[in-house]
């Protein structure tokens, strides 16, 4: 079945994010030639279990630890340059060399303090005016993409430039900031940054992206596309304003990455067998109470970037049929299926009606799943579950996760 995948394959989360993408690509890893991440930045929060390990990737995809694979960091990504030289020394930590093997876009944009800063000012005012927040990461990521758009963000191939002209553009920047924001940036502190990842990265800034991908898939290459944040996090299609500041679908990957659209050979959806959501907006299956409490400490459903509590509730099945849609999934991977293990029933949302979510109950399975690693293993009603999201979905769901390590998870022929 992996085979089958094809010479590209973009793995997108199907929800609102922390779906489990990092699991999947990371096994998928193995049998690709190369492994890239198209779009936002430290916001994302990627977690494997590798021999009892944890190890979460913020801007490195989840796939780096397979040694020797060449590592591509797109243009559409906003990159916070101190968040991944920290990342790069924590993989040499544990013996794995990135540097060498590293590809960065030249038209990635860069995440500064003053970013951040901006981000918890404007959460502030959203607060003060509308009663909540987004409730964004913090990252800097949406004041990075404002930057973007009104181009005047600074790009990685700035580090190719002299410290003086890094210190003008920087000046000039922070004057914007306090302007605009009333924030005050420290520019002797962001040079720094700047010229510590400059001693080691410029080398690492590609040519051109583009020419990259195209020299890559020339030489019949694999790529393996991380996708980060999920579908319903996106900026044009998800549930704005609620929502993340780039494009999370498969259509945003391949545009992050400079890849033409036919050269997508399979795309994969990745979902919960339950939903969670980080920050505020809608969320029509959520369970609070005992329930939701439940499902937050067997799913370990804190974020993985900010250590926030996720907010818990069930699958819906409108919403993974709009992803479907929208990103044109040929598999699903079902993740956590083993934290349904102890539900008496297992509510699934099929349907809106007058602002509300009509449920079909399924018997709970009572029985472990945890590490199964074939489908006529599970439980009956387990199984029963899988195939509803099948059938409603019309998608195949190929990959079904039932543990936190590399080798609970079910890869279906
Ligand atoms: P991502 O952002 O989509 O990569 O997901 P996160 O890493 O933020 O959150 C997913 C969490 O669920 C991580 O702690 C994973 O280790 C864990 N996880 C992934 N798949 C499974 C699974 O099938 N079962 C269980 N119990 N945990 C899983
Ligand atoms: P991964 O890749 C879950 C959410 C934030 C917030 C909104 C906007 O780990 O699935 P931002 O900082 O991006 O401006 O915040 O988007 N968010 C995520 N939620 N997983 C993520 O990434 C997320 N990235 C952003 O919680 O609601
Ligand atoms: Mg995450």
């Amino acid at each position: 079945m992996i085979a089958s995948l094809g010479p590209v394959c973009g793995v997108i989360g199907a929800q609102w994010g922390d779906e489990g993408k990092g699991k999947i690509i990371d096994i998928l890893a193995e049998h690709f030639d190369v492994v890239a991440r198209a779009c936002g930045g430290a916001n994302a929060g990627h977690t494997i279990v590798v021999g009892g390990k944890k190890h979460v990737f913020h801007l490195l995809p989840a796939g780096s630890l397979h040694a020797g694979k060449p590592v591509v960091l797109g243009a559409g990504m906003v990159i916070h340059l101190p968040t991944l030289l920290e990342e790069i020394a924590t993989l040499k930590d544990s013996g794995i060399d990135i540097v060498s093997r590293l590809h960065l876009s030249p038209a990635a944009h860069i995440v500064f303090e003053y970013h951040k800063d901006i981000d918890a000012v404007m959460e502030e005012r959203r607060t003060k005016q509308k009663g909540q927040g987004i409730g964004t990461t913090k990252r800097g990521i949406g004041p990075a993409y404002m930057d973007k758009a009104a181009r005047s963000g600074m790009r990685l191939e700035s580090l190719r430039s002299s410290e003086k002209d890094l210190k003008k553009e920087l000046t000039e920047r922070a004057t914007m900031a306090e302007e605009m924001f009333g924030v005050k940036a420290d520019v002797t502190k962001e040079l720094s940054e700047l010229l510590r990842a400059k001693k080691l990265l410029e080398s690492r800034v590609s040519e051109n992206t583009v020419a990259l991908m195209g020299d890559l898939l020339q030489k019949k290459k694999t790529i393996l596309i991380e996708g980060a944040q999920a579908t319903l996090l996106d900026l044009d299609h998800g549930t704005y304003p609620y929502v993340t500041s780039s494009y999370t679908t498969a259509a945003g990957a391949l545009q992050g990455l400079g890849l033409a659209p036919k050269v997508l050979s399979s795309c994969i959806g990745v979902a919960k067998a339950y939903c969670t959501r980080v920050g505020s907006g809608r969320f029509p299956t959520e369970v609070t109470g005992t329930t939701g409490d439940r499902l937050r400490e067997r799913g370990g459903e804190y974020g993985a970037t900010t250590g926030r509590p996720r907010r818990c509730g069930w699958l819906s099945i409108p919403d993974i049929q709009f992803a479907a849609a929208l990103n044109g999934f040929d598999h699903w991977n079902i993740t956590k299926l083993d934290v349904l293990d102890e539900e008496e029933v297992v509510p699934v949302g099929i349907a809106m009606k007058n602002g509300k979510m009509i449920y079909k109950e399924f018997p709970g399975w009572k029985e472990s799943t945890a590490g199964v690693t074939s489908f006529a293993d599970l439980p009956k009603n387990a199984q029963a579950f899988i195939r509803f999201v099948e059938k409603e979905t019309g998608i195949p769901a190929s990959f079904i996760g039932t543990g936190q390590a590399r080798e609970a998870m079910i890869v279906r022929s």
